[in-house]
């Protein structure tokens, strides 16, 4: 076989940009899994290839593996051929493209693949939009082909592509009903003919609409019906006859599909591409709990600008040129800048961004039966396959470099559902709570106080999030409103995390463990960040108080920390024999604290130097995996640049080592670079660390002015109850708090301006129910 003389030659060689592993050409590599439309929890298709799995060589596949029906043939000079999944037809013959190459950017993924006389260029665009909470939050990704004669030679091409009912459910036993329209596009949307709002069946919602579409010009065709008859259709005709099925039957009866065609003409030259949509929108989103455990109903934000969906769906599709140029600016602003560390880690760019994006929705609140609220954005954030849990804090915290990067609002926007819960005071414990839902999309707190409890992990989390964001802004919102619960969280660790109790840190599968050297480290550098909060609110006293604790700390954590030998700093005190990576260090870094001496990183990165597995530094002496997020926080923080980029290479090792073949996942064994469970979570984000680090400048900052949010209703904290130990909050009047700075009103070209919002002319048609379940 190819793969295995392939696989010699490409380890000789190198990992970046071989052409020997696969027949096709692969920048910067062939990844375990080709992200094709992944732009929310629901909408997350992906070509599982490892090492030589071409575009028609297999079905797409949702995150969890379970297949996506979307199919593509082209048909150049009468002769038909497959450059798309794996359909087959009896007695109807075809040939299949051959691909030439595989690129994958920060948003994108490219294939080019050979249809005889006719190279196609398919590019899967999914959009990364920081820029605009709407336009973030539509849950659709583009598929563009474009064709080029390749022997000078003009041919006759068209292009077909369809979607099955598998994009709607998890049990293809269930029916769906659909309907297609036709208006400035072709828009064919399919469902559940009944739906379960909020429901999942295999982590796929079981309400809401898939939606195949392309704008409508002279040369498109469509037809709704069973795969293998519309598929011979085009395969004989090169175009279909605008007809549609309306037998509606279940997902797997004779498997309905929805198909779109285009006739490009004569190619010669590479022709414009023709675009296509898919998409799938629930509405509402997301239930979300408020004051006295009402839930409110929440919809992605590009409702409160839109008059329909298929309004909405259009202006997409006339979007494509100038989304694409977005995008082509935004992942050559992240090659760029992340070249400057090492071409290596900016080859780890291209699995990370669109992944992280990817398990998040950006939401408005709907405000009685007439329209939504656009100006309380919240975003969710879905743990994918770390059970599903809604806006943990320890994942934020994992992604929380790629916002700060990027856009820090973002980050305030996930913060938010976790301050606003805890503020109304229903969530019991004294310390921050893991997420605010067990199960997403049901964001719906623990007020049983039974979430899964990381509390010194949490309360250090929030407090250093909470400062980082503040720095990078301006922004004093978060720290006005919600002073009070930061300084009980501050309390919290002043009691708690030197000697961190058995409990668990974010690293859940590693097991619970007392007096973690690691964790204590979080939770110390958390008092310093309460006491810079404090000292940005104007609280002086309670700032020197907090700074002294935290410096104490510090050196009492020292003696407890460090090996017998002088040598490393242990997994757990008095543990000699065990170590781990300290990645918790990194928010001394980003924090700009320098809480911790620098020879504690000198003698880490030492120790780092000489321990790494193959594949890397194992996350600590309890396990052989490893962690990339978690290395890459590390890399951020050693003194030596050799050292830094043995995390580097040893991630990107493992990313492009052809043994796995699912969305990436950031848990992996350093033995042997296999995957390990986890997988397409937005843990990915803090492959980011180093490029958080080199300045405080984001590619969309956002400004004071931006302070958006629904925070404002509760401007104090409430202390937490029946914790067995109240917190009584005494806090400096918000009146002392400084305004923000600044004083400008005028909203940024970004995250705010976007929103803000002329809602009154386009939302008053929305009529609920336009396609809910
Ligand atoms: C069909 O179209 C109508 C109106 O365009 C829409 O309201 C409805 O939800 C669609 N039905 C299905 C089954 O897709
Ligand atoms: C969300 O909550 C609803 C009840 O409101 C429940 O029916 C549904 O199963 C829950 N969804 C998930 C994914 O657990
Ligand atoms: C958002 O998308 C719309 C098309 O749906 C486009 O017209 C607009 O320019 C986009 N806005 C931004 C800020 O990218
Ligand atoms: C925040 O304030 C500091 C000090 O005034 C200033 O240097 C910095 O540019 C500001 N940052 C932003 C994002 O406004
Ligand atoms: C410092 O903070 C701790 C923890 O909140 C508190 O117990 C102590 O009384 C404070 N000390 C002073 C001098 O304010
Ligand atoms: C944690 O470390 C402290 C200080 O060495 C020690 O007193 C305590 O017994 C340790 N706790 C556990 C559970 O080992
Ligand atoms: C010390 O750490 C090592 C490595 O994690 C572990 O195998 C051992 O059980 C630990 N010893 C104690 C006494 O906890
Ligand atoms: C950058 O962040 C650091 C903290 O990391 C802060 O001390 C500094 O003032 C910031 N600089 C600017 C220009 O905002
Ligand atoms: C929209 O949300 C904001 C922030 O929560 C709130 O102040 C405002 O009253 C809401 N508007 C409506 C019309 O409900």
């Amino acid at each position: 076989m190819l793969t295995l003389a392939a696989a010699i030659v490409y380890f000789a060689v190198g990992y970046v940009g071989v052409e020997a592993a696969t027949p096709w050409t692969a920048k910067p590599f062939n990844p375990a899994s080709v992200p094709l439309a992944v732009r929310s929890p629901y909408l997350s298709a992906w070509l599982n290839q490892g090492q030589g799995t071409a575009l028609n060589d297999a079905w797409p596949s949702f995150w969890t593996g379970s297949t996506l029906g979307w199919a593509g043939f082209a048909k150049v000079d009468g002769m038909a051929y497959n450059w798309m999944g794996v359909p087959a037809i009896p007695g109807v013959t075809f040939e299949k493209a051959t691909q030439k190459s595989l690129e994958v950017t920060s948003t994108q993924s490219i294939f080019v693949m050979t249809a005889g006389p006719v190279d196609l260029t398919i590019t899967f665009l999914s959009p990364v939009e920081p820029a605009s909470p709407t336009n973030q939050s539509f849950p659709f990704s583009y598929l563009a082909v474009s064709a080029a004669s390749n022997d000078g030679k003009d041919h006759i091409v068209q292009v077909y592509a369809d979607i099955s009912a598998e994009w709607i459910s998890g049990d293809d036993t269930l029916e769906a009903q659909w309907n297609t329209t036709v208006g400035d596009a072709v828009i064919h949307e399919v469902q559940l003919a009944a739906p379960q709002p909020f429901v999942d069946i295999g982590s796929r919602a079981q309400y809401g609409s898939a939606f195949h579409a392309t704008l409508k010009t002279a040369d498109v065709t469509f037809q709704t019906g069973q795969d293998i008859v519309l598929r011979t259709q085009f395969i004989n005709n090169g175009a279909l006859p605008n007809a549609e099925d309306s037998n509606f039957r279940a997902v797997q009866q004779n498997w309905p599909v929805f198909a779109l065609a285009h006739d490009l003409g004569p190619v010669n030259a590479a022709s414009s591409p023709v675009v296509f949509a898919v998409g799938h929108v629930r509405d509402p989103a997301i239930q979300y709990i408020v004051q006295g455990n009402q839930l409110q109903q929440r919809s992605l934000a590009f409702w409160s600008q839109t008059a329909s969906i298929d309004a909405a769906i259009t202006a997409f599709l006339n979007d494509y040129s100038d989304a694409l140029e977005r995008a082509k600016t935004l992942d050559a602003r992240v090659d760029s800048d992340a070249s400057k560390i090492s071409a290596d880690y900016a080859s780890l760019m291209p699995l990370s961004v669109r992944q992280a994006f990817g398990a998040m929705e950006v939401t408005v609140s709907k405000t009685g039966i007439d329209g939504f609220n656009g100006s309380d954005v919240l975003i969710f954030m879905k743990g994918i396959s770390s059970d599903g849990n809604v806006n943990t804090a320890d994942v934020i915290f994992s992604a929380w470099p790629l916002f700060l990067y990027i856009n820090p609002m973002v980050g305030k926007q996930l913060l938010l559902p976790l301050f606003e819960y805890q503020a109304t005071g229903q969530y019991p414990n004294a310390w921050a709570a893991h997420d605010i839902g067990a199960t997403y999309p049901n964001a719906t707190g623990h007020n049983d106080g039974n979430d899964l409890q990381m509390p010194v992990e949490e309360s250090g989390n929030m407090l250093i999030m909470t400062l980082s964001y503040t720095q990078r802004t301006n922004d004093t919102s978060l720290i006005r409103n919600y002073y009070n619960l930061l300084d009980q969280w501050a309390r919290y660790l002043v009691q708690n995390s030197l000697t961190p109790a058995l409990q668990l840190s974010s690293d859940v599968l590693a097991g619970a463990l007392a007096n973690q050297t690691n964790l204590a480290i979080k939770g110390i550098i958390g008092i310093k960040a309460m006491s810079e909060i404090a000292a940005i609110a104007g609280d002086t006293e309670r700032s020197t108080n907090y700074s002294t604790i935290a410096s104490v700390y510090v050196q009492d954590w020292e003696k407890l920390a460090m090996s017998s030998d002088g040598t490393h700093l242990t997994l757990a005190y008095g543990n000699s024999s065990s170590w781990g990576i300290a990645y918790n260090l990194y928010a001394d870094k980003l924090l700009g604290t320098d809480l911790f001496p620098k020879s504690i990183y000198d003698l880490q990165t030492k120790w780092y130097g000489s321990h790494a597995n193959p594949f890397g530094l194992p996350l600590d002496t309890r396990v052989t995996y490893a962690k990339s997020d978690w290395q890459m926080l590390t890399a951020a923080t050693v003194t030596d640049d050799s050292i830094r980029n043995v995390f580097i290479s040893s991630v990107l090792k493992y990313a492009a080592d052809g043994k796995n073949a699912k969305p990436f996942s950031d848990m992996y064994s350093s033995l042997d670079g296999t995957a390990q469970d986890p997988r397409a979570r937005p843990l990915v984000g803090g492959h980011l660390a180093l490029l958080a680090l080199q300045s405080n400048a984001s590619i969309f900052p956002s400004s004071p002015s931006d302070s958006t949010g629904s925070s404002g209703a509760t401007p104090t904290g409430s202390p937490s109850e029946g914790s067995g130990q109240p917190v009584a909050v005494t806090v400096t009047s918000t009146a002392s708090i400084p305004s923000t700075p600044g004083g400008t009103n005028s909203a940024p070209s970004g995250w705010k301006g976007t929103l803000g919002f002329n809602v009154g002319a386009v939302c008053i048609s929305i009529v609920l129910g336009v396609f809910v379940y």
